[in-house]
């Protein structure tokens, strides 16, 4: 079923911004904008300290699609008129039942609330899942762009996690946002929502 619903997967957000699967097709596009936006993604994300190649980014796109048709990783790029200019996603711990949340934006498109709205969506769908009881974050204290995207989200501090961020060769105190979906399970008739029929929403 899968791999045929795939390429259409997305969720429209309106005025043109789409948030679509992290499929095969945007290796390309991604590792561009990856590279573009390299030395401010270096500021917060780790990742964005190592070498960013092709194979790299091929490799990281299958984790995540084998994830998602397991059901457990929701890993979107943010389109705007179908030009990528983001990414977020949803990586769901079962055992734990907590999804963490995760955004970066291009830089020419920070600042006017696309990841907020991309993770509305992505609540949206953790509040539907019956598997999902409670969103998190891990937000560098300093990261104060990103702090306000989680607020703004209704996220809490549940507590900070000194020194839990390694960027780089720096190491930073996080702050542990979270944010409880589990109630909205509650007297909810409809059917269990999977990360995979994402194209539903
Ligand atoms: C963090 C990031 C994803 C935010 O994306 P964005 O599209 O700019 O987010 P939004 O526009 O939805 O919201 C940004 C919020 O920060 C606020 N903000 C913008 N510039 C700010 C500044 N210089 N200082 C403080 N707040 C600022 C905005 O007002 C907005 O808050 P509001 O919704 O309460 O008004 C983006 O800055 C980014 O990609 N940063 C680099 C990578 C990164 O830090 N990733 C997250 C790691 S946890």
């Amino acid at each position: 079923m899968l791999p045929d619903v795939l390429p259409d997967a997305a969720i429209d957000l309106g005025g043109g911004v789409v948030l679509a699967l992290r499929d095969s097709g945007t290796v390309d596009e991604m590792l561009r904008l990856t590279e573009r936006n390299l030395d401010r993604l270096r500021e917060w994300e780790g990742w964005a300290h190592g070498d960013q190649t092709r194979a790299g980014m091929v490799e990281y796109t299958e984790w995540n699609l084998a994830a998602w048709r397991g059901g457990t990783v929701a890993p979107m790029v943010i389109r705007v008129g179908g030009v990528p200019v983001g990414s977020i996603s949803l990586r769901l711990e079962e055992d734990r039942r907590v999804a963490e949340i995760g955004w970066w934006i291009d830089g020419e498109w920070e600042g006017r609330g696309l990841v907020t709205r991309a993770a509305e969506a992505l609540v949206e769908l953790a509040r539907r899942s019956d598997r999902i009881d409670v969103v998190q974050a891990r937000i560098g204290l300093g990261n104060v762009r990103s702090r306000r995207v989680a607020e703004r989200l209704g996220m809490s501090v549940e507590r900070t996690l000194p020194g839990a961020l390694q960027v780089g060769a720096v190491r930073h105190d996080a702050a542990l946002y979270v944010l409880d979906v589990a109630t909205a399970h509650q007297g909810d008739s409809s059917e269990e929502f999977d990360m995979s029929d994402i194209s539903d929403v």
